[in-house]
């Protein structure tokens, strides 16, 4: 018995020793790397989480973020996009960010406007009449003081990407009567500005998140919804609301953001090329977005399903007479200064 025990116990040395050496164990104190991947201890891992399609304005400057990043770092920092709301939704992104669950985002502003009341100035019905107008105020001065009041939140404002002119999509009948909105409800991104809107034309506004929209219409939840061309139609909406007028009315645009903590956690020389691929990729953005729902919108005028209008100019008028309100609202009960400077910028 005793000899059985030796032999037994000789062999588990034997066989450990045979392990170690070959696995070097106790030759550097580590556990051993493949050589090939031995860049990996040193590779920074960006996590950047949105709620929409890939093809879609936010979608491509996100992938564009990434691989010229990548290239700049030279590997050093990889940027992992999860899309669609595949790990946290408009409800959750922001905590998640704050937390560094994930270490970017890049929300549309109006979903941020409970946080910052200010930034309610972006939703205000006919402000912005143009791409170039909307490139100059958020990429100027304008656009850094509201990015700014991100710090209170231990977030870093990197800039703003703009996806569009918002548009009016509905179920039953077109829109374009101010009568039109009597009695129905529509989702519209939670911001009070834009719940205003529909409020002052008798319809009941939803602030459903983003993902849950589609689900919503099958359910026929929602008669209607203001988004841009590009969220339309590659979430499929027009599947189930067949009637778009182009109105314009609003825009949607992004502020994105990164974690504070992450950020001031990179290397100098890190930060000043996130920075710099940042604003490449702003520029590259706002030259793209509006091709990208120009394109869209052809595909959906090829798609005899969908009945496509314009909003006229005199139903326009009537629109912004009912939207007076809104004005004053945000000048008497959010900040009239913000709205002033806009105004000068805009020459209106
Ligand atoms: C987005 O573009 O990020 C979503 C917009 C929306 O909620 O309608």
């Amino acid at each position: 018995m005793r000899l059985y025990f030796k032999t037994a116990l000789c062999t588990l040395v034997v066989i450990i020793s045979y392990i170690g050496y070959q696995q070097k164990f106790w030759q550097d104190g580590s556990l051993p790397l493949d050589e090939e991947q031995s860049g990996l201890n040193e590779q920074i891992v960006i996590h950047f989480s949105h709620v929409v399609a890939e093809d879609t304005p936010k979608g491509q400057a996100a992938v564009k973020f990434a691989e010229l990043l990548e290239e700049k770092t030279d590997g050093r920092i990889r940027v992992v996009i999860y899309p669609n709301g595949m790990l946290f939704n408009d409800d959750s992104e922001f905590d998640a960010l704050k937390n560094n669950d994930v270490q970017m985002i890049a929300p549309t502003f109006s979903k941020v406007t409970k946080l910052l009341p200010t930034w309610q100035v972006l939703d205000l019905p006919f402000l912005f009449e143009n791409e170039e107008d909307i490139e100059r105020i958020l990429t100027g001065p304008y656009g850094e003081q509201l990015l700014n009041q991100l710090n209170s939140f231990d977030v870093r404002g990197l800039g703003f990407w703009h996806n569009g002119f918002k548009q009016m999509l509905s179920t039953g009948k077109p829109l374009q009567k101010t009568e039109d909105f009597v009695g129905l409800k529509i989702r519209a991104m939670p911001s009070n500005v834009l719940q205003m809107q529909f409020k002052l034309l008798h319809a009941t506004p939803l602030a459903t998140s983003f993902d849950e929209i589609y689900e919503e219409l099958e359910k026929k939840e929602i008669d209607a919804q203001e988004n841009t061309i590009s969220n339309i139609y590659s979430k499929g909406f027009y599947k189930l609301q067949k009637n778009l007028t182009i109105t314009n009315h609003g825009i949607l645009g992004y502020a994105v953001m990164i974690n504070e903590d992450f950020f001031n956690s990179l290397p100098t020389n890190l930060q000043n090329d996130l920075i710099e691929v940042m604003d490449e990729v702003a520029e590259w953005n706002f030259e793209h977005s509006k091709q990208m729902n120009e394109d869209n919108l052809s595909r959906l005028r090829d798609f005899s399903g969908i009945h496509i209008e314009t909003l006229s100019s005199a139903d326009k008028e009537k629109w912004q007479k009912v939207f007076e309100p809104i004005y004053t609202y945000y000048e008497q009960e959010i900040n009239a200064t913000y709205l002033q400077e806009i105004k000068q910028l805009l020459n209106k």
